[in-house]
């Protein structure tokens, strides 16, 4: 008889970034996604655009989901101004709604969707602004467990990073469901 090896206990807990950090990082992944495509705007071709351009709106939808069923529910009743912030991220999430619908159907290669996605760069950039410079620090002060809900984060991501095309599509409830409704 042996002894069945029990799994390796999560001594990496420490390791897994606290909820700012985390969406911090994902802040990072986007902008430099954006310096990318901006990179290749007169240098790629437009299949190579176009995946591009498909992985940042697909990260930026998974961006978008988790703070809007995590991150922005955990934190609105507690911070001051929060309502008025999560508020802004919403009205933004219309426009870009519209950009990214422009892009999935777009012309890869064409002058519109080079511009679909600078406008998209600009709009997550001023959402990045917002939420580092004033929303996060607040939250920071605020006593939250941090380290919690940056595991509901990562969990959430980790489901949505691997759902096939299809599945993520009707998991996504905030760009889903097509503009004409
Ligand atoms: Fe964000």
């Amino acid at each position: 008889m042996h002894t069945q090896t029990s799994p390796t206990p999560d001594t990496a807990a420490d390791r897994v970034p606290d909820a700012l950090e985390l969406l911090h990082n994902e802040h990072k992944e986007l902008e430099a996604l954006f310096k990318l495509y901006e990179f290749g705007r007169d240098r790629f071709l437009p299949g190579r655009k176009q995946e591009l351009a498909e992985i940042l709106c697909r990260a930026l939808k998974t961006h978008a989901i988790m703070e809007e069923e995590i991150f922005y529910p955990a934190i609105e009743d507690r911070i001051a101004d929060a309502l008025s912030l999560v508020a802004e991220a919403r009205v933004e999430q219309n426009v870009l709604k519209v950009l990214i619908a422009d892009i999935e159907t777009g012309m890869p290669g064409s002058i519109e969707y080079d511009a679909d996605v600078k406008v998209l760069g600009e709009y997550v950039r001023h959402h990045i602004a917002d939420e580092e410079r004033s929303l996060f620090t607040k939250v920071r002060e605020a006593g939250f467990d941090l380290s919690v809900l940056g595991k509901q984060l990562l969990a959430r991501k980790t489901e949505l990073i691997n759902l096939p095309d299809k599945e993520f599509a009707d998991a996504d409830v905030i760009f889903g469901g097509g503009l004409a409704g």
